[in-house]
């Protein structure tokens, strides 16, 4: 545990210090749950979402973007549930003064049961070597028994609270298991009650509830109120989707784990819309399509896994989520969920406008039921980068001995493709030299001219960076136009010619290769 919070304190401080991701105005000591991106954050965030868009939109004739405003019509909240279920259970400390949420404490002094479990089980492992069978074990051992019948039975109460909307039961479940504040150790609480997520604001020209407005919880509305207009202006044809990429906001209470949970954050959303009755297949393609993006990237299968939900959303008749093995365990990274016709249906009700297609294979009229998938652009970044982000030791002779800190992203994820590195920087024919090739190159590539340290310490930063090559411009390529070219994972220098460059990049930087 504490060598993966080392991990993850390494990735934060990494990801500070060479320019991905800033705390939020971290002059007036920052904002929680609020981050910027750096010049790198904000490259590696582009092209997370350069992929994501291209792969659903120009790969699939049937799927079409909009970029709807983060303002919509107050009753569009309404009509979606989030004025009245977008909620969770909050608790504040007394003593201390701070909130919780209470299903989440609940989950914590589960999660360490479920750790009591684990070190008996390792125990045992270590005696009986190998000989040991763990799920004997697990099932005949009587204090593990005991602490997985208490788990078994707080996770019951739990969901049933939790899908009951019942918060006295959470307080009596926080007082029964005796849950303390973790910062104070004190158990004065309040009431559990509903919070909503949305933030709100006001309109200028309006007073009061009248001029509320919600800032978008979930860039889904916005498709959802434009369904019509975007079918007939494109004829398109269910099922087809809208793939939209924005902003979202949610209040939430507990905000950790860096990026994992903000207030403020960037949605990949696409709505695909299917003739009632055809959701089981059209959920399962989509849940392989989407494992299929993930895996094209390098991710390894073992670092992601599908969980089925227990307690559906208001909207859902089904939902799994793709978890990824984060440096805190495996935790959601995006949700694919079969809406049903709720949403179109709420909008139709409440706008007493039709949400209805003509569909002239059934020859029928319908209101479409809807597959989503919804992926947080920054939770793929961090899962990007605590995939890629590798310490080790540097294999090769001139090397040997030394470690580094290398960024193994996708080239095509990388925020710099290659840089043009002179040998010596008070070399004026070097620099020339190394200047011309950085402008051809950047015609094409996002590519960076460094002469600001020996070549070593530049080789260093462009690994800490991502940067798939390297390319060094010394005395011989005055002579024969020829340069070194240093992979960044493999370390290899190849002797190229310079009108080479530009095929050796793309060929490996290309997204091409992700959407084949
Ligand atoms: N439209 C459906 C929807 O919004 P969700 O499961 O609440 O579903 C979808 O969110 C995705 O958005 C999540 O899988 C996650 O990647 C991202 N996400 C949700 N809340 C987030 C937060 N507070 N911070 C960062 N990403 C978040």
């Amino acid at each position: 545990m504490s060598q993966q919070n080392d991990a993850f304190k390494k990735l934060v401080a990494h990801c500070k210090e060479y320019g991905f991701i800033f705390p939020s105005s971290e002059v007036y000591d920052g904002l929680s749950a609020v981050y910027d991106y750096g010049p790198y954050g904000v490259e590696l965030k582009n092209n997370i979402k350069e992929y994501w868009w291209r792969s659903m939109v120009q790969m699939h004739e049937n799927i079409v973007g909009i970029d709807a405003a983060i303002f919509m019509h107050p009753k569009t909240w309404k009509a979606s549930g989030h004025v009245d279920a977008f909620n969770d259970p909050l608790v504040d400390n007394k003593d201390s003064k701070k909130r919780y949420r209470a299903d989440v404490l609940i989950e914590e002094y589960m999660d360490k049961i479920e750790g009591k479990i684990n070190k008996e089980v390792e125990k045992a492992q270590k005696r009986f070597g190998d000989t040991f069978d763990e799920a004997m074990y697990r099932s005949t051992n009587p204090r593990v028994a005991e602490y997985q019948q208490q788990f078994d039975t707080i996770k019951t109460r739990l969901a049933t609270a939790m899908s009951q909307g019942d918060m006295a039961a959470l307080k009596t479940l926080i007082e029964e298991l005796e849950i303390a504040d973790p910062d104070t150790g004190s158990r004065n609480w309040t009431e559990v009650r509903q919070f909503n997520l949305m933030f709100s604001t006001q309109l200028g020209n309006i007073a009061g509830e009248e001029g509320k407005l919600y800032l978008r919880p979930e860039t889904a509305q916005g498709i959802f109120v434009n369904f019509l207009n975007v079918q007939k202006s494109t004829r398109q044809k269910v099922p087809f989707g809208i793939a939209q990429i924005g902003k979202a906001f949610r209040n939430e209470i507990v905000a950790r784990q860096f990026i994992f949970r903000m207030r403020e954050f960037e949605q990949m959303e696409m709505q695909f819309f299917i003739p009632p009755g055809t959701q089981k297949d059209w959920f399962d393609y989509w849940k392989d399509m989407r494992r299929k993006w993930h895996l094209a990237l390098g991710t390894p299968a073992s670092k992601l896994r599908f969980h089925k939900h227990e307690n559906l959303a208001h909207y859902a008749d089904a939902a799994e989520d793709i978890q990824f093995e984060f440096p805190f365990g495996f935790k959601e990274l995006e949700g694919i969920h079969s809406r049903t016709d709720f949403d179109l249906g709420s909008h139709q009700e409440l706008s007493g406008k039709k949400m209805q297609y003509f569909d002239p294979e059934r020859n029928e009229n319908y209101v479409p039921y809807v597959i989503e998938t919804s992926i947080g652009c920054d939770r793929m970044f961090l899962a990007m980068m605590s995939h890629a982000l590798t310490e080790e030791t540097v294999p090769g002779s001139s090397d040997e001995g030394n470690t580094r800190d290398v960024l193994r992203l996708h080239p095509a994820l990388a925020p710099v493709k290659a840089a043009i590195l002179p040998l010596k920087r008070n070399e004026d024919r070097l620099v020339g030299k190394a200047k011309d090739i950085f402008n051809q190159l950047r015609l094409s590539f996002k590519v960076q001219y460094d002469d600001t340290g020996s070549i070593g310490k530049l080789y260093r930063r462009q690994d800490a960076i991502g940067t798939p090559y390297c390319i060094t411009v010394d005395f011989d390529t005055l002579e024969d136009n020829t340069v070194t070219i240093r992979d960044r994972d493999t370390l290899v220098q190849d002797r190229v010619a310079i009108d080479r460059l530009e095929d050796i990049i793309r060929e490996r930087v290309d997204m091409k290769q992700l959407f084949a």
